[in-house]
């Protein structure tokens, strides 16, 4: 089976760590997220992935030079300009000739959802569209469907505050009859929430698997960070990670509190790293304290850093402060 997956968002609310990496690329558990999705795609039987591109192929194929993510073979959809995600998966379908049933996933959700199952679903059904969703406490922020014995009969992108129809959300994993794609124009701006899954939902041939999988949509924050740190406290169902990476150098006076440190990064005497992610290449001074942050960057001796977010080239000096903040801080506008 053939999935499409959507990585060619700006990334822009996990600025400004995707000033460098693009989005799907930053790793959560040591790996790249979208290497964790394209093995976790494989369980559920697919053996191609069509990455749709629209903005920097070039770390994908660097990651992926032989074109290949374990046993998956990996195509490339780069688009012209970003066709936002219906634009990107007409385009990635029509890139690799997709004309059978396929899977579409959002290249930033974390989730132990077995996509073998939702496949399942969707052909008992004989849907043309099943949605992954999962419940949540506030789905203003999300797509979010009303249910009516299974069949989504409504579907609203990032709803008002208080006119949700249900508190249960689109969780970014799909899968389609090559039939959706009839319904999106070729080579222009289509959104699939906002656009293309109302009229599946007013056709009545979309469905819905609510599940309570472990799921996070990693494109936030906060949220990226709990990916990665969720792998340590074994809430996942068959995925976890060591807190420090073999390639890390770590003073042996360090200390090192729910974290994980990446590869090459180095953490220096004294230092106190606390529920904080701390990516491949970054340095910590020693004497810093790093708490509840993502550092690509350097931070300098003695530097304290609290819920804080170092790009790759941003530099803490000695002593300095960063609470609430991103060094480089976002760029205007
Ligand atoms: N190729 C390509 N081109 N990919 C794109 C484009 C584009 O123009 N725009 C966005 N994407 C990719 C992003 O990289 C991401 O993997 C995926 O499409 C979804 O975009 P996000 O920007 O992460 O959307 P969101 O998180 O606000 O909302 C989406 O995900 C939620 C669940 O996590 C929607 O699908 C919601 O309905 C859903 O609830
Ligand atoms: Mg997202």
């Amino acid at each position: 089976m053939r999935a499409v997956v959507l990585v060619g968002g700006f990334g822009t609310r996990l600025r400004p760590l995707t000033n460098t990496t693009p989005k799907p690329m930053l790793p959560v558990g040591h790996r790249p997220m979208i290497a964790r999705l394209v093995d976790r795609l494989a369980r559920g039987g697919v053996t191609e992935v069509v990455l749709a591109l629209g903005f920097r192929p070039e770390p994908f194929v660097d990651a992926f030079p032989d074109g290949r993510c374990g046993d998956v073979q990996l195509t490339y959809a780069v688009e012209p300009e970003p066709l936002d995600t219906g634009g990107a998966i007409k385009f990635a379908a029509d890139h690799a000739g997709i004309a059978e049933t396929f899977i579409v996933a959002n290249g930033d959700v974390v989730t132990d959802l077995d996509v073998g199952e939702l496949v399942a679903a969707h052909r008992r059904w004989s849907a043309e569209a099943t949605l992954h969703l999962i419940g949540v406490d506030d789905p203003s922020a999300f797509g979010v469907v009303a249910i009516e014995d299974r069949r989504i009969v409504d579907f609203v992108e990032k709803p008002e505050p208080g006119q949700e129809p249900s508190n249960l959300i689109n969780a970014g994993t799909y899968v389609f009859e090559p039939s959706v794609l009839d319904l999106i124009p070729s080579g222009e701006r289509v959104s699939i929430e906002r656009s293309t899954f109302p009229l599946l939902a007013a056709r009545g041939s979309m469905y819905g698997v609510p599940t309570d999988d472990y799921w996070i949509d990693a494109g936030r924050p906060e949220l990226y960070r709990a990916a990665n740190l969720d792998l340590l406290r074994g809430v996942r169902r068959a995925e976890s990670c060591q807190p420090v990476a073999d390639g890390a150098i770590v003073a042996a006076s360090a200390r090192i509190v729910d974290s994980i440190i990446g590869d090459g990064a180095t953490v220096g005497a004294d230092a106190h790293v606390v529920d904080s992610v701390v990516l491949p290449g970054a340095s910590i001074g020693p004497h810093a304290t790093v708490e509840s942050s993502l550092v690509m960057g350097s931070v300098g001796e003695g530097a304290e850093l609290r819920r804080a977010i170092i790009g790759a080239d941003g530099r803490v000096a000695e002593g300095a402060s960063v609470v609430d903040a991103s060094v480089p801080p976002p760029a205007p506008g």
